[in-house]
């Protein structure tokens, strides 16, 4: 049994072999997982990562049963622990999706559970699936990932999408820009990893010189549930919007990602940009989705290693 809670999982060699499943994958319809149950069990708001887990075991030929909004629906409301919980939901399904407001949830989770735990983001801590399909759409879009600067965007502190793709890119011969306030940026638990693995990165406060340098702009929203005061939220919110005159300045081939939702920080007339690539990214989200399916359910490959809890 695999359970997958964290990015630091994966090899640069299994990321390959994910991507080349992934790929197979691409507007597949198949039987290969019929008579599986995946169980999606949020705790915190989603439209992309459930669903698209949803559409992608249902893809693959098996079957979904979902509790959304489970901290107003399920017996959490009752006091029910979230080990127990995923005691019982282990009994009716196959693999269960965990999307929970805790750092360290879904490990916690996977120490009780007799069927895989896939991470669907714990709080502010990891969000890896999200960064497979980010480190994906890379690959397909920019045509390889050696080689290339990554800028990661906004809310660096809170941001999970964003700490987990550290983790991959940490396995490439890249270069990052970290462009954030003092107040949001990444913690040093990255840095350090990233130090020890010679990942060379600088942290700037402007945006604008990183647009026309960079191959890859990672922009991410700045997470409003995470603050705990509503005015610091309101005075760094806008503190970097990608304009058209901004998307323009960028190199032939360079890329516009983020993980969604976008709550303002890429001006919509942006969308038509060449350099707009966040909304394919969704699309590829489905793919990538299947292949972790796959591997988890099917015994495609012992693509993953099992996780550090
Ligand atoms: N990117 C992402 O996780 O989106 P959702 O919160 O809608 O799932």
């Amino acid at each position: 049994m695999q359970h997958f809670i964290e990015t630091q999982q994966f090899t640069k060699e299994s990321l390959t072999e994910l991507f080349k499943l992934s790929s197979s994958l691409e507007g597949a319809r198949e039987r290969s997982l019929e008579g599986k149950i995946l169980a999606t069990l949020f705790y915190e708001p989603s439209t992309r990562t459930r669903l698209s887990f949803e559409s992608a075991m249902m893809r693959l030929g098996g079957n979904v049963i979902s509790v959304e909004s489970a901290r107003e629906t399920s017996s959490d409301v009752k006091g029910e622990t979230l080990e127990d919980t995923i005691r019982i939901i282990g009994q009716y399904a196959d693999a269960i999706v965990l999307r929970h407001p805790e750092i360290g949830s879904a490990a916690r989770a996977a120490t009780v559970s007799k069927v895989p735990i896939i991470n669907g983001g714990d709080g502010a801590g990891q969000h890896p699936t999200q960064a497979l399909y980010d480190l994906y759409t890379i690959e397909r879009e920019v045509g390889r990932i050696d080689g290339i600067h990554v800028a990661i965007v906004g809310d660096l502190k809170h941001g999970r999408a964003a700490r987990s793709i550290c983790y991959l890119l940490g396995k490439y011969d890249v270069r990052m820009t970290f462009v954030s306030p003092p107040e949001l940026r990444m913690r040093d638990d990255i840095k350090e990893y990233l130090a020890e693995h010679e990942v060379p990165y600088s942290e700037v406060e402007r945006l604008d010189g990183v647009m026309r340098e960079a191959d890859v702009v990672y922009q991410t929203r700045i997470q409003k549930e995470r603050f705990a005061s509503p005015e610091e939220y309101e005075r760094l919110k806008d503190v970097y919007v990608i304009d058209r005159a901004l998307a323009d300045s960028m190199k032939e081939g360079a890329i516009i990602i983020h993980p969604l939702p976008r709550v303002g920080e890429i001006a919509e007339d942006v969308d038509d940009s060449p350099h707009a690539v966040y909304f394919k990214q969704v699309g590829y989200g489905v793919t990538v989705r299947m292949a972790i399916l796959k591997t988890i359910l099917g015994g495609e490959s012992d693509i993953l290693r099992p996780p550090a809890i």
